[in-house]
């Protein structure tokens, strides 16, 4: 399996392939099953009964840039289509120990960056060709909203910055995206202040 590289690292280029997430050069890779979510989705129960089938929510292609200060490490994430009890399938989500903002970009499928600051939430519309920006402190995780493709986004981020999937098990994100009908909406947190506001916000390249 292919490892980060060790500084100093000298220019190079990142080719990714779109229908499946892989990146040359590559760095390691990551895979995260239902099994490996366990207290993410608020239907505990509907969890349990499917955390043995052995399906994949989402894989991180990460390329050889290290997660070390002064880097800036990449990678491709793909959440594939799904839900539990009607709750999409999601990554784990985190915070950075050490706050630094973190830039995603859509590259197929349609997804969702939900981030939340402790007290309110906001959701950013992700397609193909848009940026969502992670200020420092905002916690965020990415969520696959569309019913068929997989969501695939490029991730760049300080190679200090860190994650605490903690936090997120202990504070929640204030919001959950679940299925309605065709679409989906947001569901605030139930452990979120009652003060929590939530509002979508989209950025996307078209027209500029
Ligand atoms: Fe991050």
């Amino acid at each position: 399996m292919a490892d980060f590289a060790v500084p100093p690292i000298r220019p190079f280029g990142i080719a990714f392939e779109a229908s499946t997430g892989a990146v040359t050069r590559a760095g390691p890779v990551l895979t995260r099953k239902l099994a490996d979510l366990e207290g993410l989705f608020q239907d505990g129960d509907a969890w349990q009964a499917v955390r043995t089938s052995d399906e994949v929510v989402y894989t991180v292609h990460s390329s050889p840039v290290p997660e070390v200060p002064r880097e800036l490490p990449q990678s491709i994430t793909t959440i594939y289509p799904g839900d539990v009890a009607g709750e999409f399938y999601m990554t784990k989500g985190h915070q950075h120990p050490d706050p630094q903002g973190e830039i995603y970009l859509g590259i197929t499928g349609l997804g969702g960056l939900l981030l939340f600051d402790g007290s309110e939430y906001e959701w950013i519309d992700m397609a193909p060709g848009t940026s969502g920006y992670i200020p420092p402190h905002w916690a965020h995780r990415s969520v696959n909203v569309g019913s068929a493709e997989p969501y695939r986004f490029l991730a760049v981020y300080p190679g200090s910055a860190g994650h605490d999937y903690q936090w997120v098990l202990d504070h929640g994100m204030g919001a959950r995206a679940k299925r309605l009908g065709d679409a989906f909406e947001l569901v605030p947190f139930g452990r979120a202040p009652e003060r929590s506001v939530g509002r979508a916000v989209t950025c996307g390249f078209a027209g500029m």
